[in-house]
């Protein structure tokens, strides 16, 4: 970007996760699988599921809090919200219109939602980033947020294993001192491949007219499709992202990929040649929770203090649609 934007500071991170969680050897409750199968082929040993009415948006609402805390901005503060989610719990109102409302926020502040899936974050971001830069915003709370245990089908033993729901936020704002914490950010699609993951909401036609049959319930997955798909495009992608920031990858202090599969983000990882302590997995304790994975990743590391401030890192996630994304950021001392 030219010299006359404005740089973007992530000014906080927050996340959270419902309390309830769901087992390995709960799920043989419901189906013919096992601890030993699940882990060594996705990593996952739990997850975490929302229950009774508790919803996606709640999740985001305390990721927000939590984002805004932790920048040390008041609601008043927002001048835009963002939030990506792969499937809101309503089409409407939007998610970022229900947290507008729950903050408080002025109804001078625009909100609105976008559908990414598993790449919201690094979508949100990107756009947040044209807007700042732009000078049009200055102060953008993202929210990415998703409850997919509602949405997978529960008797399909090879997509229900690998979900689970929680959030993550961020609040960036205008850097007041010239420095851009997104150093790099590439956002890309290929609807052609949009069967590999499916969850449809096409509701009914007109009784009035020649009726159809709709597609069934619950997100439909081609898993070993989306698993080669990815393996072979993400490692030389993040690769290249690094490569035109005019950057090496020991340049670049950790890897904070999207939760989807461990062998997946190990993929990512030997070709970047990083030893362990450099890439943030949390895999194991929350499965895939779409679009909060990487800002869930993020906010928790920083917070475990697994991932130390004052260092950089490279985001990157990949979803529905299919859509991917990278982004190489700062992380400054006081974000989490
Ligand atoms: N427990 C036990 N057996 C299971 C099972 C489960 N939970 N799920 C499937 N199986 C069985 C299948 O029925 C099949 O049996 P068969 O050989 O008798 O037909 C066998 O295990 C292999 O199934 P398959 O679907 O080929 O397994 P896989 O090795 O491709 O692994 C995934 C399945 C889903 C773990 C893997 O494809 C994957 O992780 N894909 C990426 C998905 C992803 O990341 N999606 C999110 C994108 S954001």
């Amino acid at each position: 970007m030219g010299n006359n934007l404005i740089p973007l500071r992530i000014a906080g991170v927050g996340y959270s996760v419902p309390d309830a969680v769901i087992t390995n050897d709960d799920l043989t409750k419901l189906y013919d699988t096992s601890d030993e199968w699940i882990y060594t082929r996705t990593g996952i040993k739990e997850r975490r599921v929302v229950s009774g009415e508790e919803n996606a948006v709640d999740l985001g609402f305390v990721a927000a809090k939590n984002a805004l805390e932790k920048a040390k901005m008041l609601p008043e503060d927002i001048d835009l919200i963002i939030a990506a989610s792969s499937a809101p719990p309503d089409l409407y109102p939007a998610i970022a219109c229900h947290i507008q409302a729950r903050l408080g926020i002025s109804t001078q502040v625009p909100a609105f939602d976008i559908t990414a899936a598993c790449t919201g974050l690094i979508y949100a971001l990107s756009i947040a980033k044209a807007y700042i830069a732009s000078g049009m915003y200055k102060n953008i709370l993202l929210v990415a947020t998703d409850n997919n245990s509602r949405l997978v089908n529960w008797e399909d033993r090879s997509t229900s294993i690998l979900f689970g729901d929680g959030a993550g936020a961020m609040v960036v704002t205008a850097s007041e001192d010239g420095v851009d914490d997104v150093i790099a950010i590439d956002i890309k699609s290929d609807g052609s491949i949009g069967d590999l993951i499916e969850l449809s909401f096409d509701g009914k036609n007109c009784p009035l007219v020649e009726q159809y049959e709709p597609k069934p319930q619950g997100i439909r997955m081609n898993g070993k499709g989306v698993y080669a798909f990815v393996a072979k495009i993400l490692p030389h992608y993040v690769e290249n992202l690094i490569t035109n920031a005019g950057m090496k990858a020991e340049d670049i202090d950790y890897l904070i990929p999207h939760q989807a599969n461990i062998r997946i983000i190990q993929a990512v990882q030997e070709r970047l040649g990083y030893s362990d302590d450099k890439v943030v997995t949390n895999i194991k304790y929350y499965g895939n929770t779409s679009a909060a994975s990487i800002p869930l990743a993020l906010a928790e590391s920083v917070e475990k203090g697994n991932v130390k401030l004052g260092t950089t890192a490279v985001l990157c996630g990949f979803g529905a649609g299919m859509t991917w994304g990278g982004a190489i950021v700062r992380l400054r001392e006081g974000i989490c």
